[in-house]
């Protein structure tokens, strides 16, 4: 057993073992560690292994199972995946910041002036001078009253949404909105309308029943879809949701720092930056730091700051974090050409692959996915391309929809141009081929 299945221990060690390979015949191997995992072990018998046994084993039928690669050495484009050293394209640190040296340098004053921890959760003893001075800054930076810290963007909608609507009223929702919408919608127990992921006259269709039956409505969408990357009709759905007083929350934690002609994201990118009643956005993807945030009004940020349970109810955000993402944000104005290298590098796969017959439709942005369709087959590309010296990760239901496998690939701003040509080539090569090897 490798040291990492070890550290696990008894029946989660046979269960991460278990039928993680995604090539078939090749043993899973876990880290640098050599040994290989028993693909199949003993249950003793108890309830949780039976369960385990039982989930598992329905997971591993439709071909879904997960297991998670070690990665090693400092954010960049270029990484140590599972004892491969390999150029990065699956990560959400897109401007590369999280090893910027004044990114890293503000995370280790912060961590001298104010320690390890916050030391609790913000309403007790936990809300540093430094919480307060990044929601100025993150305030002063969407040109809004006021922000507020979440210690995730998943932990900012599960809180958001039932501070806002609940029994009775409803969540008009895209179908393809991130899963912390949904399972915000589940906890706030209000009844939720999907429209037809970005069409603006189902959206229409939506709001209007919407508006007619209930008291108060709730508009959630993604700025950029995470698994598509493709962007919200954001203008269109403000303005709509204006005309019937519904209010909007926009996630945009992939836009942030990335779209718009000054990094606000996906609002700034349609004009409606002053618009949108809750914009959501994270400091754990391309602000290289960690934890998320809400802007909007001061009346906003006083009704969460009083209801929404993820932020009462949790410890606040490590200083080092803190101060990493104030960081991050002064950066995000003072070193522009990140977000337009990031453009270009995202425009030259597309057009790299589209010259091949490959197409990364829908996306616009900074995430491209290449549907496989199959599985199987999207895993086995995967490891392919690893082999060739490129991490794409494979992504399969239920992260997107049956069917919709796919590689989803994410370059950075930092990534030179014959890396991203070199990963064109080898997923042309690949991707061309009827049977990847290992397949
Ligand atoms: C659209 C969207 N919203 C929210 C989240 C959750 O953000 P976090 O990773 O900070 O929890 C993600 C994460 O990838 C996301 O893609």
């Amino acid at each position: 057993m490798s040291r990492a299945a070890q550290r696990l221990g008894g029946s989660a060690a046979r269960a991460v073992g278990a039928g993680s390979g995604v090539i078939a015949g090749a043993e899973p191997r876990y880290g640098n560690d050599a040994t290989p995992v028993p693909a199949t072990g003993p249950s003793d018998g108890g309830a949780l292994d039976r369960l385990a046994d039982e989930v598992l084993g329905g997971i591993r039928e439709r071909g879904t199972y997960r297991r998670m690669r070690v990665l090693e050495g400092v954010q960049a484009p270029r990484m140590t995946v599972d004892g491969r050293d390999v150029l990065l394209f699956a990560g959400s640190n897109y401007l590369d910041l999280a090893r910027h040296p004044e990114v890293v340098a503000a995370a280790e004053r912060g961590t001298r002036q104010w320690g390890c921890a916050a030391g609790g959760s913000r309403l007790i003893t936990g809300n540093l001078a430094c919480h307060e001075a990044l929601e100025a800054e993150l305030a002063a930076f969407f040109g809004r009253e006021a922000a507020l810290a979440f210690n995730t963007g998943y932990m900012a909608n599960v809180g958001v949404i039932p501070a806002l609507v609940g029994p009775g009223d409803v969540l008009v929702s895209d179908a393809l909105n991130h899963a912390s919408i949904i399972d915000g919608a589940r906890l706030a127990r209000c009844d939720v309308e999907v429209f037809a992921h970005g069409d603006v006259d189902a959206f229409g269709q939506t709001l209007a029943a919407a508006r007619a039956r209930a008291r108060r409505v709730l508009v959630a969408v993604d700025g950029v879809y995470s698994m598509d990357g493709d962007v919200a009709p954001v203008a269109e759905i403000v303005r709509r949701a204006r005309e019937v007083d519904a209010i909007v929350l926009l996630d945009d934690a992939h836009g942030t720092g990335c779209l718009g002609a000054r990094g606000r994201g996906t609002a700034e990118q349609a004009g409606v930056l002053g618009e949108v009643d809750v914009l959501m956005g994270t400091l754990g993807k391309s602000l290289g730091s960690f934890g998320a945030f809400v802007v909007g009004s001061s009346r906003l940020r006083e009704l969460l700051v009083n209801t929404a349970r993820s932020f009462i109810f949790s410890c606040a955000l490590a200083p080092a974090q803190v101060e990493a993402a104030r960081a991050a944000l002064r950066l995000v104005d003072a070193e522009p050409w990140r977000r337009a290298r990031l453009a270009a590098n995202c425009d030259r796969l597309r057009a790299r692959l589209a010259d091949a017959g490959l197409s990364t439709a829908p996306s616009t942005t900074h995430i491209l996915p290449l549907v496989l369709g199959d599985n199987a087959r999207t895993m086995a590309v995967c490891e392919a391309l690893l082999e060739r010296g490129f991490y794409a990760q494979g992504i399969r239901h239920p992260s997107v929809p049956q069917g919709t496998a796919r590689l989803r690939i994410t370059p950075m701003a930092t990534h030179e141009p014959h890396e991203i040509d070199a990963l064109a080539d080898a997923l042309v090569g690949l991707v061309g081929d009827p049977a990847p090897s290992g397949d």
